[in-house]
């Protein structure tokens, strides 16, 4: 079994990924076909995003039924099937449980509906604070009220989320046992490891209005949280040696996550935490535009490698996944040092503490979507975005400025495998455009040529697995004030790393604080490199140095 640590996941979107049946959905069997492809670039885990029976309004992160394998994705057999193929050629499947909320479909909220109180005690309802005013101020994450008003009972629910993904209340124990059991089936059907989605939002702690914010002081991280995940971790996956598990921790603070991700706080094995993907929001207000502060994404770095080292507690480390724009057109260049930028960032985060996440495309440097248009976007949060922005009075042409940056549907479109039509992903319709760049920017061509982005990935997964360091090293910020160069040293057993990446399209001068003497060259993006302690770095440049 491999040592999570020195592990690369792998995160795929089924929905996006491989069509099989040419219905335009990517499907189960579509990524059992894919097997070879992942593991010639080397992960170790698949993390499978919500395949469950769901209305899809949120893309499966609504689930109706956490038993049943959703039709449009294949069947029970398939899973299984998967399963087995992709133990043997050595990679485990981690799924992605949502236990913050269900689908309102779930027959446990329309239970609730119905009036059977037993039922209605597995959510959150209260009273409005008065005719037409909901309990409390707190906004929903994707847009308005966080309380939806049922007339029939003249009571609220709470949804964090959309109006169709009531929150689960985990203050009751049979919520909680259910749970359990939902993770103990699929633990039997052979999975090795579990995400879960927004988790540290379960503990709910008191419900009055947020006089300075959205009520995300009062349900983040809340009072219960760290007791329901060792209850969860010792009834279930805790019994299991080897077991991988990640929790989404939606504006999380590291204190929290020393607990959540401890070595031995019997928790989770590590933690997503969001803090530098925010660099280019203004606060918390993801739909605005503002330049990314890099020295902000630095510092944020900087401290959850150093802060979660000293606590001995774990990152998951990640640029991308299915609710992120693409990053080398987030902090890349996707034109002129396309290749350049996506193998830097590729770098500067596999050369980190924590375990890599690759997110489907990724490794191939695929790009933000280009929509321009509003029936090209098919989020919920996007479309509900798009409307509020409308609202507030910016046109159009701003409103789809903003879309085009922040928008999920940026990772969503489907993966670009060849130059045939759709980039081979479908030859029915796709649910969701392909990338007009598929000719330039996919799989097959990127296999062929030995200096391509998917090479450099797959080269970068292997050094993980080679050499200890950079598994296990210390971590250590360099020339933390230099405002276009980020580096950093790790250091094992007496070896030594270090890792330098410019950070942008302009040449920089680097004088090393570290002596470079005695350092070879382990990986870099540009092929001749002298190793001195001046150094002119080329746009985008990034080495990885390293010393036995
Ligand atoms: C997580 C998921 C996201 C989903 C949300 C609500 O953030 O990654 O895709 O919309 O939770 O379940």
């Amino acid at each position: 079994m491999a040592d999570f640590r020195k592990s690369t996941v792998y995160q795929i979107y089924p929905k996006s990924f491989y069509d099989s049946n040419q219905d335009g959905l990517g499907d189960l069997k579509g990524i059992a076909e894919k097997l070879d492809y992942i593991k010639e670039l080397g992960a170790d885990y698949i993390w499978l995003t919500p395949f469950f029976v769901s209305p899809q309004k949120d893309n499966g992160y609504d689930v109706e039924d956490y038993y049943k394998v959703d039709p449009r994705y294949g069947t029970m057999a398939d899973f299984e099937r998967l399963v087995q193929e992709a133990e043997k050629r050595g990679i485990q499947l981690m799924l992605d449980m949502v236990f913050n909320h269900t689908s309102n479909r779930h027959q446990w909220f329309q239970r609730a509906l119905s009036g059977d109180e037993r039922y209605k005690s597995f959510y959150i309802f209260k009273k409005g604070k008065e005719k037409g005013v909901p309990p409390t101020n707190w906004q929903s994450k994707f847009g308005g009220s966080a309380w939806e008003y049922v007339p029939e009972m003249d009571e609220y629910y709470l949804h964090l989320f959309d109006a169709s993904q009531p929150d689960l209340n985990w203050d009751n124990e049979e919520v909680r046992a259910e749970i359990q059991k939902i993770v103990r089936f699929w633990m039997g059907k052979g999975v090795k490891g579990f995400r879960f989605d927004v988790v540290n939002l379960i503990s709910k702690g008191e419900f009055r209005d947020d006089e300075s914010g959205d009520g995300r002081s009062f349900y983040t991280d809340g009072p219960n949280v760290h007791a329901y995940l060792r209850e969860l971790n010792e009834k279930t996956f805790g019994q299991e040696a080897d077991f991988v598990t990640v929790g989404e921790m939606s504006s999380t603070s590291m204190e929290n996550c020393f607990q959540y991700a401890g070595k031995d706080s019997g928790e989770l094995s590590m933690v997503f935490s969001f803090h530098h993907l925010k660099v280019d929001f203004m606060g918390n207000e993801k739909w605005v535009l503002v330049p990314a502060d890099f020295m902000k994404l630095k510092k944020i770095l900087y401290s959850w490698q150093t802060g979660m080292e000293e606590h001995n507690a774990w990152n998951a480390v990640f640029w991308c996944n299915h609710d992120q724009p693409r990053v080398v057109s987030r902090f890349g260049d996707e034109k002129k040092y396309w290749k350049e930028s996506a193998k830097m960032l590729a770098t500067l985060l596999h050369g980190m503490r924590g375990t890599p996440y690759v997110y489907q495309g990724e490794e191939l440097g695929m790009t933000n979507a280009g929509f321009t248009d509003i029936s090209q976007y098919k989020d919920v949060e996007s479309l509900n975005h798009f409307q509020i922005l409308k609202d507030k009075g910016l046109s159009e042409e701003d409103a789809y400025r903003i879309l085009q940056v922040h928008s999920r549907d940026n990772g969503r479109t489907p993966m670009q495998w060849t130059t045939d039509k759709n980039g081979g992903f479908t030859q029915g319709e796709p649910w969701i455009e392909v990338n007009k760049n598929y000719t330039r920017i996919n799989a097959s061509q990127q296999m062929e040529d030995s200096d391509s982005i998917f090479h450099y990935y797959q080269n970068l997964i292997r050094l993980r697995k080679e050499y200890d360091i950079i598994a296990y090293g210390s971590f250590q910020p360099l020339d933390e004030e230099n405002p276009s160069v980020f580096a950093y040293k790790r250091e094992y057993k007496g070896e030594s790393l270090v890792v330098i990446c410019n950070f942008y399209r302009t040449w920089q001068s680097w004088e090393s604080t570290e002596d470079l003497t005695g350092y070879s060259h382990l990986l870099g993006n540009y092929s001749d490199i002298r190793i001195e302690n001046k150094m002119k770095l080329r746009p985008y440049e990034a080495v990885m140095l390293y010393k036995a």
